[in-house]
């Protein structure tokens, strides 16, 4: 798939010219407040939030600002390539969207509109285990556009298995095993809005949608795991419809049936295990052909780590800044990461990357690609689609003029000699 930048400034201003504004802002960091003004409150507290005071989302955004841009002059960049291969699929642009999980938060379409949005373009998804739709309903609608599947480490090895059965019959060309949220983060304006989303039945299509799920239902849950047991209220009854409504069938199929409510409670009982530690990474070896890409490193010791248990790749993350609060800056750690990976696995960057230049910067320090997460949900949230699709075409045209203006024509050409540090 062919992308050009010039292509895609020249439709934003002729359709300027006829009176048109583009549908959502071409600006990354305005978005947030074009969907803060669009969808309810607590489905943007649950977006736009970080863990704690937010800190970690601000070291994100700053961490960009200790390299800058040299750019050179007169060396044609007349004809460009930004493609890179990652995995034995060739990308337009080294990007790729993050898994983002509850999409129906802000969409019907939620992770189709995503699917169809990022197989146009030829950009790879990675469809989240929290996703609103099950994994097969996206890659139906994605032909041999690349996809990946993120997977949060159940209480059930049996579950995980499936799921990774599931991914690999879905066509997905790789695995992203998420190692920062085995316990959710303190997160503040959900606690204060007293709002987990998943309560409602929402973003757990992957789990109600699995045969080895739909087992465990009926199995007795686990006593050690938290308990919710909430006053009977109007707002309680209210949530049980929710659940109803979220649950494979639709309300009036679920009205009499306690699946809705026990796929809730089996879901928050095996959802994930804090105890995981890196020796059990060889179940997913043993139970997966495809690459294990590790989600969530940020300290240069596990990213060697990643290497002495055979993983396949990193992805420097610091889950957007939803986990730990005052944590570094995903970028700040990329060199050393880079460093000990000696080029031996490709190393994605992930986390608080909103323009073409964060992109350029990201690759010129070893990055083999960026993903990005809450910018898509935006687009999503404005313009479903279509607003998902505009959002990734800005991006991919930033990067690749920033690219131009810099005198590089391809990615090899993006090295460390293009930046200076601050
Ligand atoms: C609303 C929301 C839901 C998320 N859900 C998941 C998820 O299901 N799995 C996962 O690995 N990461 C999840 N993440 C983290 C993203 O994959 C990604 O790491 C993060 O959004 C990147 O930072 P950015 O939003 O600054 O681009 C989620 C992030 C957001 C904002």
């Amino acid at each position: 798939m062919t992308f050009y930048a010039g292509e895609r400034q020249q439709k934003i201003y002729s359709s300027g010219a006829s009176g048109k504004r583009p549908i959502v802002p071409v600006d990354l960091t305005q978005l947030e407040d074009a969907a803060q003004k669009k969808i309810p409150t607590k489905a943007f507290a649950y977006i736009a939030g970080g863990a704690g005071i937010g800190k970690t989302i601000q070291n994100n955004r700053t961490a960009f600002q200790s390299y800058e841009i040299i750019p050179r002059m007169l060396r044609d960049v007349s004809v460009r390539d930004t493609s890179v291969e990652l995995f034995g699929a060739k990308l337009p642009s080294p990007l790729m969207t993050s898994p983002v999980g509850v999409l129906e938060m802000v969409h019907p379409q939620a992770d189709v509109a995503v699917a169809e949005a990022t197989s146009s373009l030829g950009v790879p998804m990675i469809f989240s285990n929290q996703a609103s739709y099950p994994m097969e309903d996206c890659a139906a609608k994605m032909g041999n556009s690349p996809r990946w599947f993120q997977l949060y480490w159940s209480k059930s090895n049996e579950l995980v298995a499936s799921l990774l059965k599931r991914a690999e019959a879905s066509g997905c060309s790789a695995i992203a095993v998420t190692l920062d949220t085995t316990i959710l983060g303190w997160r503040i304006r959900d606690l204060d809005l007293a709002y987990l989303p998943f309560l409602e039945g929402k973003g757990i299509a992957q789990y109600t949608s699995d045969p080895v799920f739909q087992k465990l239902m009926d199995e007795p849950d686990d006593p050690n795991a938290p308990q919710l047991k909430p006053k009977v209220t109007l707002h309680l009854l209210k949530t049980v419809m929710q659940m109803k409504k979220n649950y494979p069938g639709g309300f009036w199929k679920n009205l009499r049936s306690d699946r809705p409510l026990k796929a809730v409670r089996k879901f928050t009982s095996i959802y994930s295990r804090p105890s995981i530690k890196w020796e059990e990474l060889k179940f997913l070896r043993e139970h997966t052909k495809l690459p294990i890409v590790l989600k969530g490193i940020l300290h240069p010791d596990d990213a060697q780590k990643a290497l002495d248990y055979g993983m396949d790749g990193i992805i420097v993350s610091n889950h957007g800044g939803r986990q730990v609060d005052g944590a570094v800056g995903s970028f700040t750690m990329l060199p050393e990461i880079i460093k000990v990976v000696n080029d031996k696995i490709p190393v994605l960057l992930d986390s608080g990357v909103r323009s073409g230049a964060d992109m350029f910067k990201a690759i010129a320090l070893g990055a083999r690609a960026v993903c990005i997460g809450r910018p898509y949900a935006y687009g999503l949230a404005l313009a479903g689609a279509e607003g998902v699709r505009e959002v990734l075409s800005n991006l991919m045209a930033d990067f690749e003029l920033n690219m131009a203006l810099s005198g590089c024509t391809s990615i090899q050409e993006i090295t460390s000699a293009t930046l200076r540090k601050v």
